[in-house]
């Protein structure tokens, strides 16, 4: 029994490393090392942790939104964290957690750093050694998008595509003007294609920054979207300041549904879609993870081999799986994840 949790322990690790693989093609837009970088377990490092390991019971305990900072001099740390509004506080806690736990992860070593995701609400996770309340910050930003293609004409479709989005923009800064609170900057709808389907979008704003601010940042999120996947399927553009979101299915904040929904046949595998210098940077990656994952299943099949040991843990195969379908469900980045690519890895894994 020992040997096999030990394998499974092995094959998770091996697994967590593809999902950090994924995570690096996002998180190369989600963590930013312009202002610095650190050292593990230096001083920035344990503020980071500490202040990332309250926010969950601080951002319940104001309503979903909240900021603050912790520390001296260049090891202050100062964070964000943000909920939906509506957001059950045990829900929202729980988001927090699993962001924060994520974003530790895949910033390993730089100062700022932001993550919006999210289960079963919507949740942003921002930290920086400068302050950063009130101020509009556009870069870095993180944009996924969904590989299906449009099959219906795309001129028919965009013209109800930019109605609701560019109608969403001027209600997002002008509908919740007044409330410094989770409920600012907010909007869900639901515009019906004719003939086609629902586009349900989501857009979302810091609550600290000015109405103009906000604007300009949805609009370049949009625009984004525009230059970068439009005549597909669906997409999330994410930036320290707002969120945009829209897919042509129901969803309420959660980004669980894009890993759902891609399991299921009408909709194919997430795709990041990334500028053309990191691209190299990923490549490097790819290679250096399959090498890493080519050793790795060599040591468990040698192992194995050794051990004669001709059944699967298959329960424990599962159980990680699941465990890293619940942890990515948690990283905007693990949308990306392919899961055909998992499955066989698993049957390679067996
Ligand atoms: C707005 O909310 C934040 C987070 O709770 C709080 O720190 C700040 O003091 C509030 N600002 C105003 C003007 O109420
Ligand atoms: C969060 O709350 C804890 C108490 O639960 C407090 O000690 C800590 O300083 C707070 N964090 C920030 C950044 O204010
Ligand atoms: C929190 O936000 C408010 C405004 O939203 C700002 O006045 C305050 O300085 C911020 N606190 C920190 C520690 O950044
Ligand atoms: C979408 O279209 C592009 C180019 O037309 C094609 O390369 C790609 O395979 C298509 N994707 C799907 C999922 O059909
Ligand atoms: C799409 O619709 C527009 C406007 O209705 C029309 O002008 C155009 O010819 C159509 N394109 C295709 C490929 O059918
Ligand atoms: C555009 O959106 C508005 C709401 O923002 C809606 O009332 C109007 O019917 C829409 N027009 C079209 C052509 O879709
Ligand atoms: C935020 O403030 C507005 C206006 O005061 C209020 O209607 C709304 O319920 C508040 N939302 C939350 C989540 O506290
Ligand atoms: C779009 O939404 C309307 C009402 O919200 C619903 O009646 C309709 O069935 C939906 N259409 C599709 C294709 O899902
Ligand atoms: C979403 O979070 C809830 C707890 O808040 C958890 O029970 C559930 O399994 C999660 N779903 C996924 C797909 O991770």
């Amino acid at each position: 029994m020992a040997k096999k949790s030990k394998e499974s322990v092995l094959c998770f690790y091996v697994f967590f490393f593809i999902i950090s693989f994924n995570a690096i093609s996002v998180s190369a837009e989600n963590c930013d090392a312009t202002t610095g970088i650190f050292k593990h377990n230096s001083p920035y490092d344990n503020n980071r942790r500490l202040i990332v390991s309250t926010l969950p019971s601080n951002v319940t305990a104001h309503g979903g939104y909240f900021n603050g900072s912790i520390g001296l001099g260049p090891d202050r740390v100062y964070a964000m964290g943000k909920c939906a509004p509506g957001a059950e506080p045990d829900v929202c806690s729980h988001c927090i957690k699993t962001t924060s736990e994520g974003l530790l992860q895949i910033c390993p070593y730089q100062t700022d750093a932001f993550l919006w995701s999210g289960n079963e609400t919507l949740c942003l996770v921002r930290y920086s050694n400068h302050p950063f309340s009130g101020l509009l910050v556009m870069e870095p930003h993180a944009a996924i998008s969904n590989t299906g293609n449009l099959t219906m004409n795309q001129t028919k479709f965009d013209s109800v595509w930019r109605n609701l989005t560019f109608g969403m923009i001027a209600g997002t800064t002008s509908s919740s003007s007044g409330a410094n609170n989770s409920s600012k900057y907010y909007v869900y709808d639901v515009a019906p294609v004719p003939y086609f389907s629902n586009i349900s979008a989501l857009m979302q704003c810091t609550p600290d920054v000015s109405s103009k601010d906000c604007n300009s940042c949805l609009g370049t999120n949009v625009i984004d979207y525009e230059n970068c996947c439009r005549g597909h399927l669906g997409g999330v553009i994410s930036r320290p300041t707002c969120f945009f979101r829209w897919e042509l299915y129901p969803f309420s904040g959660a980004l669980d549904k894009i890993t759902l929904r891609s399991a299921s046949p009408p909709l194919p595998p997430k795709e990041t879609r990334i500028s053309g210098g990191i691209i190299a940077a990923i490549i490097v990656v790819i290679v250096v993870t399959i090498i890493l994952i080519a050793v790795g299943l060599n040591i468990i099949c040698k192992r194995r081999k050794q051990k004669q040991e001709i059944d699967l843990p298959t329960e424990s195969v599962q159980f990680d799986l699941k465990t890293i379908e619940a942890a990515t469900s948690n990283f905007l980045s693990a949308t990306s994840l392919d899961k055909v690519g998992l499955v066989r890895f698993t049957r390679v894994c067996s």
